[in-house]
Order: C-alpha cells, then structure tokens, then sequence
C-alpha cells in the first residue's frame, strides 16, 4: 500500500503554483496595489475587496470572516475537497505525478496509507459491473420493467449510469475480491462487508437492488444507493460512511447539474434519487437530492457557491415542513444579498417524481416559479406557534425571530426582516436593536492585538521569511522558558534552509497542528514594523531574547547560591562569564 505523500514534494507544489492564478481561475480578482482583491467567497458581505491574495506571501484572507490560507487550503475549502484531493488537483494542473513515501512502517495508521486512486478505479469498475448486470442478467427483464413501471427511459438510466446489484452473496466478491488485499479494500468501501467472526470472509452489501451511483463533484463514485423493487426494508440502503464517501456533505446529482450548465441559474433541492432522476428525464436539470439526511450547513454552502439561487422542494405534509425547516436555520448564515433562497410545498401525498410524471414540466415549473420567499416562509412559520392577540405573544415572536435573524449577515436583505419584525411586533427601531445580540463574534475577528515581542517576532518570519535565512543557531533558545519560543525556533529552523520560501509554504508545516489557526492570524496581523525596518527588527528582539536567557541562567545560579548549596567550579565561571556580558 502506498505511503504518505513527502512534505518536500508538497513544499514544491506550493513553490512551483501561483496562487493568484489558482485563486483567479474561481473567483475573478482585481488588482490593488502589491495584492489582489475581491469580495469573499467564503462570508456573506457587500464588502467587495475584503478578501485579499498576496503573490508575495502565497496567501489569502478575508479582513471580515478570517479566513485565510495557502493554495491547499484555498481548493479544499472552495473546490470543497480533501487535502489529499487539493494535491492530486494542483498536481494535475502542472501534470506532475504525486509520489508517496515507501511504506516499511507496519504501524503507521491505515488511513494515511490508502491509495485513494485504486480506491476510486474500483468504484468506477464496480459501476460498470452493475450497468452491465442490469442488460445481461437473468432478471433483467424485471429490472428493466420496473424502470419502465416507473416512467424511465434507457436513456435517462444511462445519463445517470444506474445498474442493478444482483441477487447473491458473493457477485461482487467473487468478481472484484481477487486478493486479500483487494478483500480489504472493496470493505473499506463499504461495498462487501465484513463477518462477524475474524477471518470468516465477507459478503456482498448490496443485492438484488437498482443501483444509484453517488458522483463526487469531481464526478469519481465515491457510493451507492440502491432500492429494493418490492416493499421490502429498507427501501433504500446507502453506501455506509466511508474514505470517499460523506452523506453530508455529498449532493446527489450536483455533478449533472454543474456538466448540465456553465453557470448554473438555480439549484432545486429535493429528497429523493428517484426525484432528481425523474425531473432530469423532463428537462429540469437542475435538480439535487441530499441523500437520506437533513439539509445541512455543508450543504448549503455548497450549493450557494455553485448558484445564487436554491429553492428546497419538500412535501407539504408535516415532515415536510418540519424538514423545511430545519434547512431554513442552517441557511440562515449563508443568505446574503444576491442570494436567493425559497421554499416550495408539494401537494400531501406527491412528491417531484410523481408529480412531474402526471402534470408535466411546465406545471412543475411553474409552482418553482412560485416558490415561497424565505423571509415568508420564516415568518409564516413563527407565527403559527404564537397567537398575536396578546401582548405576551409578541415578546414571544421576539424571542423566537431574534436569534434567527441574528445569524444573517449585515445585509439590505437582513435590515428588511428586522423591519418586518418591528412592524409585527409594533415597536421603535431602536427597541429592536436593543434586543439584538451584539454583532456575533464570527463575523467580526479581533483586528487589535496586544504586541508582544513574541508575537512580533513570529510574525515578521512568517511574513518575511528570509529575514531568518543565514541566521546562526541559537542552542540557548531550547533553554528559555517564554511561551512561543519553541514555536519560533522551529520556524526558523524552517527557514535556515529554505532561501526562497514563501508564507504559504512556510505555513504548510503546520496544518492540522493546534498553533495552525494563530499563525494563520500572525502572518496577516499589521505588525506596524515599516518595511525596510524587519530585518533589524528582528534581530533586535532575538538579542532581548539572549539577554533574557543570560538573566534567568544568572538568577539560577543565584538563587542556588543563595540557598546555601555551593556551586561547582563550572558554576562559579559560568555565572562570571555571565555577568561580564
Ligand atoms: N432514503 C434513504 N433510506 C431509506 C428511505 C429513504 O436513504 N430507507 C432517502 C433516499 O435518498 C430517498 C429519500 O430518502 O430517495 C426519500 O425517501 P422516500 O420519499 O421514501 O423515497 P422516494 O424518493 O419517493 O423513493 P421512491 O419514489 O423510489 O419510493
Ligand atoms: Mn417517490
């Protein structure tokens, strides 16, 4: 199995990609003075030049939300992608291949070691098997009735590659598990699982079911969902939580949407594969299901960056609204000017599939056209769970519009629901804002920090590495006690050797490690320090660092003395050599 990829090879990739380019290829940026701007990606703002790239550093970051990081960081965040996935998709860029260590270390934790590109090829592979089976196996014309049973066409059933698992225990197995270890990785997948007794072999996860492959955004199969053809439970079985698959974050069909338009004008979200999958065969293209689980936070982020309007689609029955629901409060801190998001109700008993296959396209579209406005939808909402007559009941709407408005950004968007409030609730502006939570604390990061030698220090390495090239070692610094000191020797260790090395890649050693987050905010922080002045700088506060050492060895040894043990001859000239200095 392969190895890590070697932090060099990483430390290159960021060297040899300019992130300006990489950043601009997404979000389109302008030019402003030494950095590029734009408004962020990442918060919602009017702002539109808060978010700034430096060449220079290899950086980026958002004055309002801080958010910040190097290319890596960038296309996992935007791309919404692994790490090891940002890396595959640089290297591609550059049509480099990534390396991986050699592997002699047995105990080195298995997800690290996973050759995710075998684990991808065996997906595709698989997909295919079932895309076969559905023409060539015995129950065929079951499969294929059914499929019809429900209104699809061959051509649809090829667009989104559905197959059929067939009936057995081992028709994967015995196909795909051709070694032990292709055993273990077709269960890593979540495509065979595993007996209960150690070593008794596995067995198939999915049988005699229609197979719904999951695409990533990248449009790789990272799982499955496959339906039973009869009543039988459950009705639909999903890949179980694996490397490449994440219910929550996936979006079924997203993928066919994005190849279905370049830039995507609206994102229908509905509930279930069927769904996405019948609407797609009527033209509605822009269709995704989340797969069995709420609408979450992921992905509503997700969706508003692919488009700027999401329209949820459940039934109208209680669930329905309750699941509407739940999606409007994690939307909530993603709504924005320029952002739509509305909310559509279908008739108790119908769902997109049935409905579209009865009353048609233009029917359908219609009633997207007609889609509830969120704002309504939130009101209307609130105000079925309190009578408005009396006056209790509208510190109640107050307590439970509040904190919801709270969490929408400053916005045209959010000034206009807090109207909306104060005409309900029949109070002064000023009443409003005084129930108001104080502006939250993630969208306003602290600018101001308390300078500190320290914090000084690491922030001009960080920001102009090469102060630090050339610089000798300082074996005291291992002795000091000072909070950070270890964290600036290791930096400069960094580097000694590294003569070109820029903030990006500097900061790349420490991803995932606890300090990753105050480096972040260190190589952005306006030190005040006037350029041309770092160098000196720098060096001044490295020598109150040494002189700080020579106190505290002094005080060592003084204190020693003092408490009557008697100091060995080494002592007594270290504490003179000390004190001539
Ligand atoms: N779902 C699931 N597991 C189940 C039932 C449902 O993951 N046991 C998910 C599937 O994504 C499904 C969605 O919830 O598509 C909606 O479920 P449901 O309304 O029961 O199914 P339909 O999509 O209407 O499926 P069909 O039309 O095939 O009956
Ligand atoms: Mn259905």
């Amino acid at each position: 199995m392969a190895g890590r990829i070697p932090q060099n090879f990483i430390d290159d990739l960021i060297a040899q990609t300019d992130i300006v380019d990489v950043i601009d290829s997404r979000v389109k940026l302008k030019k402003q003075g030494k950095d590029h701007r734009a408004s962020c990606p990442f918060h919602n703002g009017n702002n539109k030049s808060s978010f700034s790239v430096s060449t220079e550093k290899q950086f980026y970051h958002c004055f309002n939300c801080g958010a910040s990081g190097n290319v890596l960081t960038f296309i996992m965040e935007y791309d919404g992608v692994e790490f090891v996935d940002a890396i595959d998709i640089l290297a591609e860029q550059l049509s480099i291949e990534v390396p991986r260590e050699e592997n002699n270390n047995a105990t080195s934790s298995p997800t690290q070691t996973i050759d995710r590109k075998d684990l991808y090829q065996i997906m595709a592979d698989i997909t295919h098997f079932y895309q076969q089976q559905l023409r060539q196996h015995i129950n065929s014309e079951k499969v294929i009735n059914y499929l019809k049973g429900r209104g699809l066409s061959g051509k649809t059933a090829q667009h989104f590659k559905i197959g059929y698992a067939p009936d057995g225990w081992d028709e994967v197995r015995k196909r795909f598990a051709t070694s032990p270890e292709q055993e273990k990785k077709l269960i890593d997948i979540g495509m065979l699982i595993s007996k209960s007794t150690e070593g008794a072999g596995s067995y198939d996860r999915f049988r005699d079911r229609l197979m719904f492959p999951i695409y990533d955004r990248r449009g790789r199969v990272v799982g499955f969902g496959g339906r039973v053809f009869d009543n039988s439970e459950p009705k639909y079985l999903n890949s179980p939580e694996t490397p490449l698959f994440h219910k929550g974050k996936e979006l079924y069909g997203l993928y066919h949407v994005k190849q279905a338009y370049k830039d995507i004008p609206r994102i229908l979200v509905v509930e279930g594969y069927m769904d996405v999958v019948a609407l797609a065969q009527f033209g509605v293209d822009y269709a995704v299901a989340s797969l069995g689980t709420a609408t979450t936070a992921d992905h509503i982020h997700t969706l508003f960056r692919h488009s700027s309007e999401i329209i949820c689609c459940f039934d109208g029955d209680k669930a329905g609204r309750t699941a509407a629901w739940r999606a409007l409060e994690n939307a909530l801190p993603y709504l924005q000017d320029g952002r739509t998001l509305r909310f559509m109700f279908l008739e108790e008993g119908e769902d997109p599939d049935s409905f579209i296959q009865k009353k048609g396209k233009q029917h359908f579209e219609t009633l997207v056209k007609e889609a509830l406005p969120f704002s309504d939808f939130l009101f209307q909402h609130l105000l079925t769970q309190v009578d408005m007559s009396n006056r209790d009941s509208k510190a109640k709407l107050a307590q439970l519009a509040i904190p919801l408005i709270s969490q929408m950004s400053e916005s045209v968007f959010k000034e206009m629901m807090e109207e909306r409030l104060i005409t309900l609730l029949g109070i002064e502006k000023s009443a409003l804002i005084k129930l108001m939570p104080k502006a939250s604390t993630l969208s306003a990061p602290k600018q101001s920090k308390k300078v500190t030698p320290m914090r000084l220090a690491i922030s001009l390495v960080l920001q102009h590495p090469n102060i630090a090239y050339d610089l000798p070692l300082f074996p005291e610094f291992k002795e000091i006690k000072l909070p950070g000191l270890s964290l600036l020797d290791q930096l400069l260790d960094i580097c000694r050797t590294a003569p070109h090395i820029n903030t990006g890649q500097l900061l790349e050693y420490w991803r995932d490690k606890p300090e990753s987050r105050q480096l972040k905010q260190l190589a952005v922080w306006n030190n005040q320090v006037d350029e041309g002045k770092y160098e000196d700088v720098f060096l001044d506060i490295l020598e109150n660092f040494l002189t700080l050492h020579i106190d505290q060895k002094i005080e060592q040894l003084k204190m020693k003395s003092r408490k009557g043990e008697t100091l060995t001859s080494t002592e007594i000239l270290q504490l003179a050599t000390l004190l001539a200095r």
